[in-house]
Order: structure tokens, then sequence, then C-alpha cells
């Protein structure tokens, strides 16, 4: 596990305290539907905490949480010691998340999709915002599509896009709602690969939620697993390899076979 150390902003020589997460207790219903229950685990400043579950398991509503999208129904969510839920902690955490989809305003160029957040907010004037376009841009190796829209761009290049304008905002916490979805595997080690420089050079601390196994294996420094409702593993990518928990066992290494009834319904 890496050291608590320090994001260092890659545009500017400035460091601040890397950020940790701590998830206490956390329940979340939606009427009679438990999506969560008594959730908790913390992560690490300057970590890589991997969340990997079932489809409909409640991974994309913690991230939500942690954001301050959703509010718990029991429990609470902690960022660095500010409660998510407040103005406090949106304004003293810089944090960023890279959606599934990418979210690219496609009527928008590449460059102006990264430059759309620094604009709002007045953070420099056009030649400043050039600059950290730019140097977002050429850390995710995407110099050449600046004056491209995001419609001429293949799935990995959009994925990477949507790096680069979480980049952008200078993050200490940045969350990632299936980075590698739709990838194919070289692809996906590039992004493993981006995910691991960010953290490596900017100490960067990170949430990925995913379903890609190799990237939890290879990238990070612990892993979380959540099934009906509840966190059901917490260990390193070492212990997740012989995992004891039979459930868990079975979602990560499915067995499939063909004389499965579900199978055997389909032959009519
Ligand atoms: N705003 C909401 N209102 C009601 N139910 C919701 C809401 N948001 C999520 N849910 C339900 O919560 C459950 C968990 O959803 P979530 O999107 O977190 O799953 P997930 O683990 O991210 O799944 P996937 O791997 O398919 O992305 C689902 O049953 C979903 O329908
Ligand atoms: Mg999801």
């Amino acid at each position: 596990m890496p050291t608590p150390s320090h994001t260092r902003n890659p545009f500017t020589s400035v460091e601040t305290p890397a950020v940790g997460v701590e998830i206490q207790g956390l329940s979340k219903n939606f009427g009679r539907l438990e999506v969560l229950k008594d959730v908790s685990f913390s992560i690490e400043p300057g970590e890589i905490f991997v969340m990997m579950g079932p489809s409909g398991s409640g991974k994309s509503v913690l991230l939500k949480h942690i954001v301050g999208l959703e509010t718990p129904t029991a429990g609470r969510v902690m960022v660095n010691g500010l409660d998510a839920t407040t103005e406090a902690a949106r304004e003293q955490v810089r944090m960023a998340m890279v959606f599934q989809a990418g979210a690219l305003f496609n009527s928008l160029t590449v460059y102006d999709n990264l430059a759309l957040y620094l604009r709002e907010h007045q953070v420099a004037d056009e030649n400043g915002i050039k600059e950290k376009v730019m140097r977002a841009l050429q850390i995710l190796s995407l110099e050449q599509t600046a004056q491209k829209f995001p419609s001429d761009l293949s799935g990995g290049m959009k994925k990477r896009v949507a790096i680069a304008r979480a980049l952008v905002m200078e993050p200490q916490l940045l969350l990632y709602d299936e980075p590698t979805s739709e990838l194919d595997p070289v692809m996906s080690a590039t992004i493993s690969e981006i995910i691991a420089l960010l953290r490596d050079e900017y100490h960067v601390t990170s949430l990925v939620v995913t379903h890609d196994r190799d990237l939890a294996l290879n990238i990070a420094d612990r892993v979380g697993i959540l099934m009906d409702s509840r966190l059901v593993f917490l260990g390193t990518p070492a212990e997740l390899r012989h995992p004891s928990n039979e459930k868990v066992n079975s979602f990560l290494n499915p067995k499939i076979d063909l004389k499965n009834p579900r199978y055997k319904k389909l032959e009519t």
C-alpha cells in the first residue's frame, strides 16, 4: 500500500495532501429496495481501490454517495474528514468522476470539452487554459485529437478524453465507473496503465468500479466486492486470486455450462 503522500498538480508544481475516504456503516434504501447494507471500508490517501460486484449490486450508487449525489439512509461517507453530503466537502476536496459512457458533449471539440470546466470556473485566461488542456491531452497521448469531435473518435479514445477532462480539474480524488468496459484488451491495459500512472506520478486517490478482473489484479492496492448489498470481500489482489468465499469465487471464475437448464430452455 502506498504511504500517505501529496497530490502533485500535473499542471503546476503545487502539492496538496492526498485525500482519503471513509465509508462508515453505509446503508441505502430506495423505497423497499435495500441496495447497500452496512457497508464499511476506507480508501487510503493515494491508493487505488477497486470495487467489483455483479450488475445491480450498488457500485454506481456507492460512487454517487462519495460525490454527494446520494444521501445515506444510514451511516455516513467522509471525504478527507468531511461529510460527503456537505458543501464543505465539495468546496474543499477536488473530486472528479469519469462516467462509463464518457458523458462528453458531442457538439464540442475534444479541446472545448476539456476547456469547458476551466472556462466556467474562470480558472485561467485562454492562454493558461490552453496550456492545461494540452498538458492533459499530452499525458493521455491525445494531442492529435484536440480539434476532433467525440463522434470522430474510437471508444477507447473517448474513454481517454473522459479521463483527460477529469484530469484538468486537478483532482485529489478520481472516481471511475467502468473505465475499461467495451474496450479491447490492449486498450484496457493502456487505461489501467494510465490509472496507475496517475497514482504513481500524481498521488491521486482513486476508486475504480469495474467488472474487469485483470484491471483489479494488476493495478489495485486493495479490492472490495459487493454482493447481495453487502461488502463480502475486502483484501489485496493476491488474496483475490484465492478467495475463500464460494460465492465470490463463482463470481470471479464463472463456469460456462452448456447443459445448464437456462440454456436448455432456449432449445425448443
Ligand atoms: N435513483 C434510484 N432509484 C431507485 N432505484 C435505484 C436508483 N439508483 C439505483 N437504483 C437501484 O439500485 C440498484 C443498484 O444500482 P447500481 O446502478 O448501483 O448497480 P451497479 O452495481 O452499478 O450495476 P452495473 O454493474 O450494472 O452498473 C439497482 O437495483 C438499481 O435499479
Ligand atoms: Mg453501475
